[in-house]
């Protein structure tokens, strides 16, 4: 019996090495990039910006260095991203989120940055420092989440989530718990938003030791200099790793979900080699 799903004329281009490979898919559809300001938001925020893509960019507090990318991107680029400012853990933040996208269109992806090192030592470790990680590093991220996937769900277009882990949530590394903990969490929370959603892809891209944002001091003091010397990795991570890694993600008509992409250089494999 022929199967009620296929597409013959599609096969029939197939058999004839014919195939529909999208260029600059992000052309002109509005993405929200949450924490664009950061190292790594930064920069997926410039290689979006390239491929014409309309930008809400969200940071907290700093508005020097969200409005110095701003001028970047125009510059490099000619675009114009709109900035949204305030804590993800503000319901009215959120909102503003969704009010700056939908004076550009209908929203069709997310990429949500904003996370906390939450770096305390072992002795110091308190219910007020975990709690504070878990709000950082869960729970805004995943209310976001919540808000910008409802809002692509009601849409035909649906689209597509992109939350940020870290290699530590996949695989555990000494005197991680704080951070990695809620990371871990906000993977779970990922794949079940995925599983939830029907219209709305989620996705997450966790990073290795990248030489920009918040690992950029611990990655220039040497601190992970072990890894490369003894073969773990053959070089840092860049951020424009990363956000080759949440572009692929973020494209239109993906066909991947609830899915983790651990861009780190082979760390958490070979991390005892360093
Ligand atoms: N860099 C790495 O090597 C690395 C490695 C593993 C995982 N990661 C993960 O990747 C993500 C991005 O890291 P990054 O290095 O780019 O971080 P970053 O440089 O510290 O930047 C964080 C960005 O998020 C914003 N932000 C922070 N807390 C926020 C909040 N509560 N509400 C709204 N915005 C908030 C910051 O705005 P303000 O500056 O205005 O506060 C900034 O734009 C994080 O989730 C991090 O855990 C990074």
């Amino acid at each position: 019996m022929a199967s009620n799903y296929t597409d013959e004329a599609a096969a029939a281009g197939y058999r004839a090495f014919r195939y529909d490979f999208a260029e600059r898919a992000l052309a002109g559809r509005v993405v929200i990039v949450a924490g664009a300001s950061g190292g790594l938001g930064a920069a997926t925020t410039m290689l979006l910006a390239r491929e014409g893509a309309r930008i809400v960019a969200g940071y907290r507090l700093n508005r020097a260095r969200a409005e110095a990318l701003r001028d970047a991107v125009a510059t490099q680029t000619g675009a114009t991203i709109s900035l949204v400012e305030g804590d993800l853990a503000e319901p009215r933040v959120r909102a503003a989120y969704l009010d700056a996208a939908s004076k550009l269109g209908p929203l069709e992806a997310a990429a949500i940055f904003p996370g906390d090192p939450a770096r305390v030592a072992w002795e110091a470790l308190d219910a007020a420092s975990l709690r504070a990680s878990w709000d950082a590093n869960f729970v805004g991220p995943t209310l976001l989440a919540k808000d910008l996937g409802n809002a692509m769900e009601q849409s035909d277009a649906g689209g597509s989530l992109v939350l940020l882990g870290t290699m530590q949530a996949v695989a555990p590394f000494a005197s991680s718990v704080n951070y990695a903990a809620p990371k871990a969490a906000l993977v779970h929370a990922a794949r079940i938003l995925a599983k939830q959603f029907r219209r709305v892809r989620v996705n997450v891209v966790a990073p290795g030791a990248t030489l920009a944002g918040m690992a950029e001091a611990s990655v220039s003091s040497g601190k992970y200099d072990s890894f490369v010397a003894g073969g773990a990795i053959s070089r840092f991570g860049r951020p424009e790793d990363i956000a080759r890694a949440v572009r692929f993600f973020l494209e239109p008509g993906g066909y991947a979900t609830g899915q983790i992409i651990v861009v780190d250089g082979g760390l958490t494999l070979r991390r005892d080699a360093g």
